[in-house]
């Protein structure tokens, strides 16, 4: 069970009530409601016997447990119902999902009138696994509607040497045909396989979200979809170094392309079997094209419903590269910054003894931003490697900070462009204390909010 008072545990950052949660999955809009599943082992606080965990919400911010929605249940699946997706065929909710056996992956379909109770197709495997393809190489079908189709991408890898991403097609969302490979890495340094692949319009382009096995990273092209094949014409990481993986996008009843990813542990298990509970998904993210046509991503406005007080900075000493003071553990910033050579940020989660700090530094210089963990926790069971980005601004660009401090997670985006997620674990009491530094000349401002919880039944 969970422990009271952790304070390791997110507030407005999803969990599962208790025991594992991985990946985001069948996120759907229905009569009203979001549903969201995950990956969820309802038995451990480990990865293992895997069922989809559901939740649901009518604003996006509040979510009330559920239910689990899919269990293991026949010869397919019996050691787990892996990644997929929901969509809605014609007025029929249907999931899609991997099943695994303990030897294959193979795609699954079920259908539902409820969202409650999911009946499996009976055909089990529903799609064919191609040459070439491992029998546990394929997996985390994503389907969506394009002109007179329904497409289902599914994560693969050719020969078990490079990361590629298989397309199918279908009339009726029940019977599906090959239609070869969507795209296939042009070589080896992005994984040997890709995961959770998500592939959809985004203003007038298309967007291929591949997750690199084994945590490797996240990589995000853009480009054309012409013929059945993909084209792209721009490409880069999203969320350095996997601090989230496996994400799902999902379009919403407004129109707006909204995306969750899975963050992990970074303590050992341990430390994680003590507190009952593993893993958190990113918050929403709306997802958009900027004028250059890159990827670009920022917190969904919703999140602000979440805010509670506003805290007042306290300008700091005169001389001090601490401009502003603040403290708290559940804290939504937005800092802007006026750069020139100085190096700025934020300490985060400080003690009053200054053993434990935790800092977001921008080197202009270098055009770095990092998050500096190696004083961030005393304890030697947890990971404190710093992280780090690389930020171009345009010459007269601010530098614009978004900061979510959720306990032990931290997400920071920086000019709706890079993404820093990582954890921290500090194990002093007042580990609480924050602050905006300019080690130089530079202007800089912030509005600090102290951040509610998402369960108002938990
Ligand atoms: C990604 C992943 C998916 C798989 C699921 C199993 O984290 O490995 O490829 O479907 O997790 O839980």
């Amino acid at each position: 069970m969970s422990r009271p008072n952790d304070p390791h545990r997110p507030r407005f950052h999803f969990t599962a009530p208790t025991n594992w949660l991985n990946d985001p999955n069948g996120i759907f809009h229905h009569q009203g409601r979001y549903h969201l599943h995950y990956q969820h082992n309802p038995q451990a606080a480990k990865w293992g016997a895997i069922h989809w965990g559901h939740a649901t919400s009518t604003d996006l911010v509040h979510w009330q447990d559920e239910p689990l929605a899919l269990s293991p249940s026949h010869e397919h699946d019996l050691q787990g119902c892996w990644s997929g997706c929901i969509v809605d065929v014609d007025g029929q909710p249907t999931l899609y999902y991997t099943g695994f056996n303990g030897e294959r992956q193979v795609q699954c379909s079920a259908t539902s009138q409820d969202l409650v109770q999911w009946t499996p197709r009976p055909q089990g495997s529903i799609v064919q696994r191609p040459a070439g393809v491992g029998p546990q190489d394929f997996r985390d079908p994503y389907v969506f509607r394009h002109g007179d189709w329904w497409y289902m991408v599914v994560g693969a890898s050719l020969n078990h040497e490079r990361g590629q991403c298989l397309l199918y097609r279908s009339a009726d969302g029940v019977e599906w045909h090959e239609r070869g490979a969507l795209f296939t890495a042009s070589d080896l340094r992005l994984g040997r396989m890709w995961e959770c692949p998500n592939f959809f319009p985004l203003g007038d382009k298309w967007v291929l979200v591949v997750s690199l096995w084994l945590f490797l990273g996240v990589h995000v092209f853009v480009g054309r979809f012409e013929n059945e094949r993909f084209v792209p014409e721009w490409d880069g990481p999203l969320d350095v170094e996997a601090g989230a993986f496996a994400h799902l996008a999902f379009r919403g009843p407004d129109g707006r392309t909204l995306q969750w990813g899975w963050i992990n542990e970074q303590r050992d298990q341990a430390l994680i079997d003590a507190d009952g509970w593993a893993g958190a998904l990113t918050v929403p993210r709306e997802l958009l094209l900027d004028e250059h046509g890159r990827f670009a991503h920022r917190p969904a406005a919703e999140l602000a419903r979440l805010r509670q007080a506003e805290l007042v900075p306290e300008p700091g000493a005169d001389g001090s590269s601490n401009r502003f003071r603040f403290a708290g553990r559940h804290l939504d910033i937005e800092a802007e910054f006026e750069l020139n050579t100085a190096k700025v940020g934020l300490e985060l989660l400080r003690s009053a003894d200054g053993q434990e700090r935790t800092r977001i530094v921008f080197w202009p210089e270098a055009r770095r931003l990092s998050i500096e963990r190696s004083h961030s926790s005393l304890s030697a069971d947890v990971r404190r490697q710093d992280v780090h980005g690389h930020l171009e601004l345009g010459a007269d660009e601010p530098l614009q900070l978004r900061v979510l401090l959720d306990a032990s997670v931290l997400e920071v985006y920086a000019n709706d462009r890079l993404s820093l997620i990582t954890r921290v674990y500090p194990t002093l009491a007042d580990s609480d204390a924050a602050a905006l530094f300019v080690e130089g000349q530079g202007r800089a401002s912030i509005r600090v909010w102290e951040m509610g919880s998402m369960f108002p039944d938990r």
